[in-house]
């Protein structure tokens, strides 16, 4: 729940009409320890003309001024800007970029491992048919062959409910955002997972962003079915706390992983007898039942 208290208000007349600057305080402790979002609106009579917002996180302990005192500077020079200058705000301005409009699906499948052809992408192809067997829609994201940058810790998803960084992330977000399941497809890389699937999952702070702030939840199962070069169970120890805390932040019920190993000597998952059966037995119980057309998550 996000507390809003109007800090300080400033009404200026000028010939292009009546504005108001508010400067609001959101406290964001529900999400992080002592988050603190300070937004300065500029309204044109009840119109919300400029938005500018800046939280406590997004402020590196070294820098010269806090949140606070930023705010308080763009709050003031905006009502100086706003009286020597009214005709160019009453135009809205738009500061929400929009997610991508299309590609939906019932199930989102995360491959992350950087070969089209190995292990993973074999396990992702599975689950991509099996859930078509049951007349499901799913997309398959191929990690290594999109632009995914790493996050770079701004904080400012938590501002605005969107990330700066420009690639091909909101395809993923606005994907996840309404999917039912979610199949994240891995080989064990130095111990965890590669570093594009890390990447995805760092950015995915976003759609938690997103959820927090916007209130846009997501209600979706979770699946991992992780691969490794070695025996036993100590490979995966990793992987599958970080899928989990992944799942985790963003309100995924992640279901018993499927960990695979011994690949250094088997080579080819398809050829160890079992793991095709079980990998589909795991996805099954997850998928939503399809119903006059309209897929819906299993009663919980
Ligand atoms: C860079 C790199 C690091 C790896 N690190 C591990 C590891 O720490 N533990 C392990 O058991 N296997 C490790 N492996 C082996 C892979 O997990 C294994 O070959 C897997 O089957 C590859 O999956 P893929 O075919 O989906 O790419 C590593 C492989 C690579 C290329």
């Amino acid at each position: 729940m996000v507390e809003s208290a109007a800090e300080k208000v400033r009404s200026i007349e000028t010939p292009e009409g009546t504005f108001t600057i508010r400067l609001i305080l959101d406290d964001l402790g529900s999400i992080y320890p002592g988050m603190i979002r300070y937004t300065v609106e500029v309204l044109c009579g009840t119109e919300t003309v400029y938005t500018y917002a800046i939280n406590s996180y997004e402020v590196p302990p070294a820098s010269l001024f806090d949140a606070r005192q930023a705010a308080e500077i763009v709050f003031s020079r905006l009502a100086h800007d706003v009286a020597a200058r009214p005709r160019i705000y009453p135009r809205p301005r738009v500061f929400t970029r929009q997610l991508p409009g299309s590609g939906t699906a019932d199930v989102v499948i995360l491959q992350g491992s950087p070969r089209r052809s190995g292990n993973s992408a074999r396990i992702a192809s599975w689950c991509d048919d099996e859930v078509a067997r049951a007349d499901l829609s799913s997309r398959v994201f191929f990690l290594q062959e999109m632009e995914i940058r790493p996050c770079i810790g701004c904080y400012t998803c938590y501002d605005y409910g969107y990330c700066p960084v420009d690639d091909d992330m909101p395809r993923i977000i606005r994907a996840l955002e309404s999917a039912s399941v979610l199949v994240v497809c891995t080989p064990v890389y130095t111990g965890t997972v590669p570093a594009t699937l890390k990447a995805v999952i760092d950015r995915c702070q976003w759609l938690h962003a997103r959820e927090k702030v916007l209130g846009s939840e997501v209600h979706a199962r979770g699946l991992l079915v992780a691969v490794a070069g070695r025996r036993g169970t100590e490979p995966f120890v990793c992987v599958t706390r970080v899928v989990d805390a992944f799942m985790g932040n963003l309100g995924i019920r992640p279901a018993g992983p499927v960990l695979i190993g011994d690949l250094d000597r088997a080579r080819d998952v398809s050829g160890i007898e079992g793991v095709e059966g079980d990998v589909r037995a795991a996805l099954r119980p997850l998928l939503p039942e399809k119903k006059n057309n309209i897929s819906r998550v299993p009663h919980r």
